[in-house]
């Protein structure tokens, strides 16, 4: 058992968009209202804005967030979150069976993300809303004053507009849970006529098209064709959903899933270009992952909890070390496609699915897939580039050919680093890796952090927030212009060279 790796600093794939740690805050659950936002709580500000929460989160160094949603967004009013709070409606919030008391909307985030160092990444409610919000939202958040919408902003106290430069048109549109579902063709003219009066309003924005919920949607493929067919010329970016779990808990499988999340965004490129073919167009579409994670292990406590409470506990899945490593395959997967992925968002941020967690009036910690998200958001910049590797391989019942080794390497010219990034799929034995950097001339190794440990369910939780944490005694070493290390089983590797 052996692994090796070529890596050359003219074998480039693309430059990492910063935009790909990116991340998400819903309306939903705990992420806003005792997650990011509860006032009272001894960590918060004069705001509401949870301090413990923002440490961490800057720790992740996220560049763009996405928000309020989410199937949220599709039954959501954006101007029942302006103005005095005191006289913001209480609504029955219909995606999650809640009550929204919209005492946080576009304001305060804009201030929490500020304070976050991230940019706001904007989704329009394309399920009840239409072309009329769609203008009055962009003229409220971006025109600088003199009409109606720029000048109420300014009453609520946000003289300079918030600039909000990315907007998603809508969310999962294809998926029948959605509230105001659509078929491709009553979506693509939605999304079309949206993103015409958004981008007259405010001509430097930069828009999503909703693609498939998930690879496995019954009209994948066709859906993307007909949403591009009409919106191609209008928007710069498709998304892509993808969530994996670990319902049959079958490790060696689970672990594999991230090649499946490899060849959706190969599908999807293709149909982008199939589409940019068609056309004859010049314009390269690009594409925004913009929910990723693994989730499945609160399905069966949220189908237990009562409707219509305000900030439940909905999809608080306490992630294993087994969901840090397929967390480090889908980052791994994400900079492998660096020339066309320019913008992912690790679903969600806090409470929900999410990285971190808090507990109401209590703690704040990390959960395990904190750790690979932030080094690769700490070491991830630069070029990618293409991983020339050589890996045993191993068949599951669903995924043949998979690898032991997923592995990149990121060359940050300006830093004068080259970050390696490896998982060794293979649960009982460590898996020997040579690294050739033949370009790279004579290197020093910063460091080689690794994520292991003898229980692959190991969780963080407040009492024992550090079951699961990265220790940097992975030894690897430089012989020559070759690193030599031995991958732990189950283990994420960061090896960082100068
Ligand atoms: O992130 C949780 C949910 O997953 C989002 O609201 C929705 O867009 C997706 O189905």
């Amino acid at each position: 058992l052996k692994a090796t790796m070529i890596v050359d600093k003219d074998f480039v794939i693309g430059n990492v968009d910063d935009r790909l740690y990116g991340s998400f805050i819903e309306h939903l659950g705990r992420a806003v209202y005792g997650g990011i936002y509860e006032p009272g709580h001894p960590e918060a500000d004069a705001r509401g804005f949870r301090q413990d929460v923002l440490r961490l989160v800057r720790e992740l160094r996220v560049p763009i967030i996405r928000y309020p949603g989410g199937n949220f967004v599709s039954g959501y009013d954006w101007k029942d979150g302006i103005g005095p709070v005191d006289r913001r409606p209480r609504k029955l919030e219909l995606a999650w069976r809640t009550v929204e008391p919209n005492l946080f909307g576009m304001n305060e985030f804009a201030d929490w993300s500020k304070a976050a160092g991230s940019e706001v990444m904007w989704a329009i409610n394309l399920g009840t809303q239409g072309i009329e919000d769609a203008r009055n939202v962009v003229e409220y958040a971006n025109h600088p004053s003199g009409s109606y919408w720029s000048d109420l902003r300014a009453s609520h106290g946000y003289q300079q507009p918030h600039n909000i430069k990315t907007w998603c048109l809508g969310n999962e549109m294809d998926g029948p849970w959605q509230i105001g579902h659509k078929t491709a063709e009553e979506y693509g003219r939605s999304a079309l006529e949206a993103a015409k009066v958004m981008k007259w309003v405010d001509p430097s924005i930069e828009l999503v098209a909703c693609g498939s919920s998930a690879l496995g949607m019954p009209t994948f493929a066709e859906w993307e064709a007909t949403v591009l067919d009409h919106t191609y010329d209008h928007v710069e970016y498709l998304s892509l959903h993808q969530y994996y779990g670990n319902h049959e808990n079958d490790a060696p499988t689970f672990l594999a899933r991230s090649l499946q999340m490899d060849e959706f965004i190969r599908s999807v490129s293709a149909i982008c270009d199939y589409v940019k073919a068609k056309k004859r167009s010049k314009k390269r579409m690009y594409l925004s992952f913009d929910e990723w994670n693994v989730w499945f292990h609160s399905h069966a406590s949220d189908k237990k909890l009562e409707p219509w409470q305000v900030a439940p506990p909905q999809l608080e899945d306490v992630y294993t070390l087994e969901d840090a490593l397929v967390v480090g395959c889908m980052l791994i997967s994400l900079l492998k496609h660096a020339d066309r992925v320019k913008i992912a968002c690790l679903a969600q941020l806090v409470n929900v699915i999410a990285p971190i967690m808090t507990k109401n009036g209590g703690a704040a910690w990390a959960q395990t897939i904190y750790y690979p998200f932030m080094h690769a958001s700490l070491y991830g910049r630069g070029q990618a580039l293409v991983p020339l590797a050589q890996s045993p391989k191993y068949d599951t019942k669903e995924i043949t050919d998979v690898p032991y080794l997923e592995s990149i390497a990121i060359h940050n010219e300006e830093a004068g680093e080259v970050t390696i990034f490896a998982v060794n799929r293979h649960l009982g034995e460590s898996l020997p890796f040579e690294v050739d950097l033949r370009s790279f001339g004579t290197c020093t190794v910063l460091e080689h952090l690794v994520l292991e440990g003898a229980d692959l369910k190991a969780v963080n939780t407040a009492e024992s927030p550090d079951t699961v944490k990265p220790h940097a005694s992975g030894g690897a070493k430089l012989d020559g212009a070759r690193i030599e290390a031995a991958l732990a089983p189950a283990s994420w590797n960061v090896i960082r060279l100068s």
